[in-house]
């Protein structure tokens, strides 16, 4: 590169989303404002100045559209309804016009892979074979078509296929018989699905997550995921959102193996952002081993992602924690460490929360939180993980990690006044907003912290990622800095400005080397993790069994 292309990109703002702090919200069990035990719309406005307060960029709110919600909403049976029980269109409208005039951003859910049953396009479908709407599904009369096509729900479904009396054929799902799958082999179906992008962004929305992007395709003799006519279709998709929204992004829900994982960055060209299936598992690894090698050796396959995109980073979402793409030597492992009841599996994976997963560990709890928001990418909060909500291993499938979020100790948790909340409110004591609001010494305060730390540093989300060599097999040291073309942009007063990452994996304090200091000349200035309030940290000093700091150089005034 020419130092003139160099000074030129030097200009060139990064995209917003790129360091952005996201936060998942399902409608239908934050904030109920109608009394009713649901969660609202206007509910999610009403917690605007706390997320705000919380430091959250973007909100992603899981589909709200109007759905039997066999699937919790991902079976949408109508893309350009609100669900009844959430609200009105108008509230919507009102919702982003008060995102928008506190400065953050919306992204909403978009399920194309499938539709519900209930959709009046497979009824339509089912009815009349013929008609316009009848080669808008996967039919078939052959139910061992496509062998090779994984079943996702393997605990609920026994095929992909299901007979529709109606039409008296088969139909194709990916998930559960109620989610027939879109034909994208037919233009009609393209069609549709950019005319529903239009009226959500005409709305002025920021973007979309991208629901099971992976499968949109099916093809005989493949396992029907990523195959070239999907990604064909996501970079057409891209070039209509380029050329009608440049402003908005779409994340992209691929959970596949790394290298496949990254395909949908393309060069650039596909989605802005995926979701970082490749790292995440890796997190709960390190853990449950007490290692930092499941980290380090995933590292170099998640670096120099092509211009303008982005990793999502996660430590729990409304999904099982998901182990279909680790090996079974690690899905054992993994199982070990964090499934001790079967009732708590979902699917391939375990359905548990952030907090119960890490024992209620506050040590280990952080350390998760200070490595999804202290390794490359864009992090996203799962509501209620702020505060270390519980789950409910009694409730089917997910359901376990979808509970009411609770503002509020007592009764209804501050959710709702109902006495019928729309599932059972966990609670537990100390664990809402308002007792951990005002306590210094709080998950919730912790979070805030770590989240304005995050910002203060720009190199974290977009810097350069450098692992530290050092001999404790229980220690990742990473180093941090920002990219030269980055510096005039974030007009960082101390030049690059490097931030050492230690993370100690061992239920043991570890003496920190002198060689995870160098960069920094030695002497480390503390920016967050130490409990004691140190500032200064230098060789031979202890990181706590399972602690974290971040560490800058000191500089003189
Ligand atoms: C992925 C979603 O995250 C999950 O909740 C849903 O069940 C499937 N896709 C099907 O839409």
């Amino acid at each position: 590169m020419t130092h003139t292309e160099l000074s030129t990109q030097s200009h060139v703002p990064r995209p917003w989303y790129e360091n952005a702090v996201f936060y998942q919200i399902l409608v239908g069990v934050f904030n109920d404002t109608a009394g009713e035990g649901i969660g609202t719309l206007k509910g999610v406005e009403e917690k605007l100045d706390y997320l705000q307060w919380l430091g959250i960029d973007c909100l992603w709110l899981s589909p709200f559209y109007a759905s039997p919600l066999r699937d919790d909403g991902y079976d949408i049976s109508d893309y350009l309804t609100v669900h009844p029980e959430y609200g009105t269109m108008e509230d919507f409208e009102d919702l982003i016009a008060a995102v928008h005039a506190r400065g953050m951003k919306l992204i909403t859910d978009l399920a194309l892979n499938h539709t519900s049953m209930d959709h009046y396009w497979f009824q339509e479908s089912r009815k009349n074979p013929e008609g316009p709407y009848g080669d808008y599904y996967v039919w078939g009369d052959d139910p061992d078509r496509y062998p090779d096509i994984r079943i996702i729900f393997t605990d609920v479904e026994s095929s992909n296929w299901s007979f529709d009396e109606v039409r008296g054929q088969y139909y194709f799902h990916r998930f559960y018989k109620e989610q027939p799958d879109l034909n994208y082999d037919n233009p009609a179906v393209h069609e549709e699905v950019l005319s529903l992008v239009d009226f959500w962004m005409g709305k002025g929305l920021d973007g979309f997550r991208l629901d099971a992007i992976p499968y949109l395709y099916e093809r005989d003799d493949t396992g029907g995921e990523s195959i070239p006519e999907t990604i064909e279709f996501i970079e057409k998709l891209r070039v209509y959102m380029d050329e009608h929204y440049p402003d908005a992004f779409m994340v992209a829900e691929a959970n596949q193996p790394p290298a496949e994982t990254r395909e949908y960055f393309g060069d650039g060209n596909r989605m802005h952002m995926v979701f970082n299936f490749p790292l995440m598992p890796r997190l709960y690894q390190a853990i449950a081993t007490s290692q930092a090698s499941p980290i380090e050796e995933i590292m170099p396959e998640l670096l120099h992602l092509p211009p303008g995109t982005q990793w999502g980073n996660f430590l729990r979402n409304h999904d099982e924690l998901t182990l279909e793409m680790v090996s079974e030597f690690e899905r054992d492992l993994l199982y070990s460490a964090f499934l001790p009841h079967d009732s708590m599996r979902a699917h391939l994976g375990i359905a548990r929360r952030l907090a119960p997963l890490m024992d209620n560990d506050r040590a280990k709890i952080e350390l998760m939180f200070a490595l999804m928001f202290g390794l490359p990418g864009a992090p996203f909060v799962y509501y209620g993980e702020e505060i270390g909500m519980q789950d409910d291993p009694s409730l089917q499938d997910r359901d376990a990690v979808r509970t009411p979020m609770q503002w509020e100790p007592g009764p209804g948790a501050g959710f709702t006044t109902s006495e019928t909340p729309k599932r059972p409110i966990v609670g537990g004591f100390g664990l809402s907003v308002a007792e951990q609001r005002h306590d210094p010494d709080s998950l919730l305060r912790f979070v805030r912290s770590l989240i304005a730390a995050r910002k203060a540093h720009p190199e974290i989300g977009i810097g350069n990622y450098e692992s530290i060599a050092v001999t404790e097999p229980s220690l990742l040291a990473i180093l941090r800095t920002l990219k030269e073309e980055d510096r005039v942009i974030a007009s960082d007063p101390l030049g690059s400005a490097p931030l050492v990452c230690l993370y100690n994996f061992a239920p043991y304090p570890i003496d920190i080397p002198k060689q995870a200091l160098t960069p920094l000349g030695g002497v480390g200035h503390v920016e967050i993790g130490s409990e004691h309030g140190v500032s200064e940290v230098r060789a031979g000093d202890a990181i706590p069994a399972f602690g974290y700091l971040w560490l800058s150089a000191l500089y003189s005034a």
